[in-house]
């Protein structure tokens, strides 16, 4: 092998009512890479430990979050769905990269010091290291692109970092059991084990906020429904939920410029743009001189069209964890075989005796 086959790994907490944000925000973006490349998509419910959830919860969480993949078309039979305990080869290589990683890289972690604030001491250690068990997700299976949204840019670039460190420490071993491949690392060649994985970050990061105020991000813990379009939201449902919708008094905004005044419309045209994969100028575009209402019409119509069948069969899926169970649980195998692939080689490359 002269080079890293391209593979497209990424990973999701487990919550419960998947809504619009997800979807647009993840889930869409996951759906289309199927067509370019083969994917591993993986729940991480380890990683949702670092909260401490209900175990009950934790579990149906993990359920409906895989009924959303398969319901926006994720195909588990030509791509990979699976549940990140179930392979513990993530956490072995976790504990390597822990090894890896310095205290220092790890204090750096915005995400960790915005989540803990004053409260360090009392911080898990799991939710400090929680990087280093992501950098084991993505390569653990020696992945070479990682969607993910904005907010973990910086833990992918911890993983790039673990990643070459890992490659340099260890080079002339990897070289010696021949099974590296030459990298550029500055302006050096060595040979390493890891990719350098590339993050995707859609480029309209999409925020979704919430319908009831434009400057909040839409959440399922909002205590308004109104403030969301959940993934199994019936068509009319989501009509309700946008006629309903908060909005500026006047007719549809014309400019850019004036949508950075009005966050809830600027929120909706967004929503519109994305669904229908065009930027918002054409929306703004197409509507001038309308009517918000005629506007709103329109956005129930592309919802209801593209979001119909997603929530009908997740609807469905919710009632057959059984076959949820048979997805992961296939999908965790086909996982295990690459990663202890993988693994067998690292515990060869840093000196763990094995058979
Ligand atoms: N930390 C990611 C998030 O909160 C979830 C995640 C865990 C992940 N492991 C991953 C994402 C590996 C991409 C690749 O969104």
């Amino acid at each position: 092998m002269s080079s890293f086959e391209p593979l497209v790994f990424s990973g999701v907490q487990p919550t419960g009512n998947l809504q619009l944000g997800n979807y647009l925000g993840a889930i869409k973006r996951w759906v289309e890479l199927q067509n370019s490349y083969n994917c591993i998509y993986c729940v991480v419910d380890m990683h949702a430990l670092t909260t401490n959830p209900a175990p009950e919860k934790l579990i149906q969480h993990t359920r409906e979050v895989v009924a959303a993949f398969l319901a926006s078309g994720i195909d588990p039979k030509k791509h990979i769905v699976f549940n990140q305990s179930r392979v513990y080869q993530h956490a072995e290589l976790a504990w390597i990269f822990n090894c890896i990683a310095r205290i220092g890289w790890m204090n750096r972690m915005t995400q960790f010091k915005d989540k803990v604030g004053r409260d360090r001491e009392k911080a898990s250690l799991g939710l400090f290291a929680y990087p280093s068990l992501m950098a084991a997700d993505i390569l653990v299976y020696r992945a070479t692109h990682v969607p993910v949204g904005e907010d973990q840019r910086q833990h992918l670039e911890l993983t790039r970092d673990i990643a070459q460190k890992f490659n340099s420490d260890y080079s002339h071993r990897i070289e010696s059991l021949g099974i590296g491949i030459n990298l550029k690392a500055g302006d050096e060649i060595i040979c390493g084990f890891f990719p350098i994985a590339e993050p995707l970050i859609s480029e309209t990061s999409m925020r979704i906020m919430s319908l009831r105020d434009g400057t909040k991000k839409m959440s399922k813990s909002d205590p308004s429904d109104l403030s969301r379009i959940n993934l199994d939201d019936t068509p009319d449902d989501i009509a309700r939920k946008i006629r309903k919708a908060k909005t500026d008094s006047g007719p549809f905004p014309e400019t850019m410029e004036e949508l950075k005044n009005k966050p809830e419309a600027d929120n909706l045209a967004g929503i519109y743009a994305a669904l229908d994969d065009r930027d918002k100028e054409s929306v703004l575009a197409e509507f001038r001189v309308k009517q918000f209402s005629d506007f709103k019409l329109a956005l129930i119509d592309i919802l209801v069209e593209k979001l119909s069948c997603v929530s009908s069969e997740l609807r469905h899926l919710k009632n057959d964890p059984a076959y949820i169970d048979s997805v992961l649980k296939d999908g965790s195998r086909r996982a295990s075989v690459i990663a202890e692939k993988n693994m067998k080689h690292i515990r060869d490359i840093v000196g763990l005796l094995q058979d």
